[in-house]
């Protein structure tokens, strides 16, 4: 049997991904890498402070072609030299989504080649196993996954069978936290590198903002659940009171304080989650990622807690085709019967 050669699409959000993947063929093979195109249309929803459904389905449906030939010529191939075309099919933006599966399906069938449709949250794991610098990926490993679209904690024991959902946000994201306290304090869209680079000059323990869904009364039900917005109003209220007492606000300091209380629940829910299972491994992935102060502590802490954390390249980290490659990969090797074509986006789709 000869390594398969998967094209991978994922448009569930802003990004228009394109990846291409040699898959392995036997057990102890690797996948390998050949390219990862990204087109963002991050900048259209810059000035609506956050991404619009709309907006981002457009940009998709004009992307994806230039963005499939580049990622086609960058991994020096041909597109009749696909054996498989793979897909995000949810969750995420249902237009968006919809422009994705309409290429990957008219893609499939004019190059007459099997589909699979593939979950994003689940992509985003199989994003380690491309890191061709890390040892393969062992189960169980949990896996904590942070973004402007999700934050959720999952249990993986078997990448193509069995992933299950332990917490997820009851509210805004991680990373949508982030654009919008990035906003109360007046700073440019997509708020995380910003509220990042002004935390750098300020003290974390200046401000104790309330970490959510941390109390011992919470913990029961929503023990690997998250809530950002009740954080999101303590900043916005904390900065109204600073004002309304006529005194500056102090930038710097509110946004390392907002970016510590972040930080700190999503790393102690994440290695609570290790410790309860006994599962010394910890995966990270999604943009907010990029947080080198979120990927500090959870190295920190994780160590002294005997857990190994894994983080992918960012490239790899924030949304990309390469991902769903990958995971169609694994699906491909074990021998998994392709998706029909009657399959839809699927917005709320679940592991
Ligand atoms: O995965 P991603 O590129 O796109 C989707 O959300 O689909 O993640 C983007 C999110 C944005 O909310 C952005 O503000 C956040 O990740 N982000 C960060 C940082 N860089 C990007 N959040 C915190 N710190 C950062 N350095
Ligand atoms: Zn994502």
């Amino acid at each position: 049997q000869s390594n398969p050669l998967i094209l991978g699409i994922e448009t569930s959000c802003d990004e228009t991904g394109i990846g291409i993947v040699r898959g392995r063929s036997a057990p102890g093979e690797r996948n390998i890498l050949l390219s990862n195109t990204i087109a963002s249309s991050m900048d259209e929803h810059a000035r609506y402070g956050g991404v619009v459904p709309e907006v981002a389905a457009r940009a998709h449906l004009e992307a994806l072609q230039p963005a499939i030939e580049r990622a086609v010529a960058e991994a020096g191939v041909t597109l009749p030299d696909v054996d498989a075309v793979a897909v995000t099919s949810g969750p995420g933006l249902a237009g968006a989504l919809m422009v994705g599966i309409g290429a990957a399906k008219a893609l499939a069938v004019s190059l007459g080649t099997p589909l699979y449709a593939v979950n994003h949250l689940v992509g985003h794991i199989a994003a380690d196993i491309l890191d061709p610098d890390a040892p393969p990926l062992e189960y169980p490993t949990v896996a904590l996954l942070v973004s402007g679209g999700h934050t959720s904690l999952l249990l993986v024991r078997d990448l193509t069978g069995d992933v299950e959902l332990l917490g997820e946000t009851m509210d805004d994201a991680a990373g949508e936290a982030f654009d919008k306290v990035a906003r109360i304090l007046g700073l440019p869209y997509p708020g995380g590198p910003e509220i990042d680079r002004a935390a750098a000059e300020g003290d974390p323990t200046a401000i104790r903002f309330p970490r959510g869904l941390s109390r011992a009364s919470d913990m029961a039900k929503h023990r690997y659940d998250f809530s950002f917005s009740g954080l999101k109003t303590a900043v916005a209220r904390w900065i109204e009171q600073r004002e309304a007492a006529g005194e500056p606000v102090p930038v710097a300091d509110v946004a390392a304080s907002f970016r510590e209380a972040v930080v700190d629940v999503l790393v102690t829910k994440a290695l609570d989650a290790c410790a309860q299972h006994g599962v010394p491994r910890l995966l990270l992935g999604g943009g907010v990622i990029a947080n080198k102060r979120l990927r500090d502590v959870a190295i920190a802490r994780a160590e002294a807690a005997g857990v190994t954390v894994r983080i992918p390249p960012l490239s790899l980290c924030t949304d990309n085709g390469a991902m769903i490659a990958a995971l169609a990969a694994e699906l491909i090797a074990e021998g998994r019967t392709p998706s029909t074509l009657e399959f839809g986006a699927d917005s709320t789709l679940s592991v």
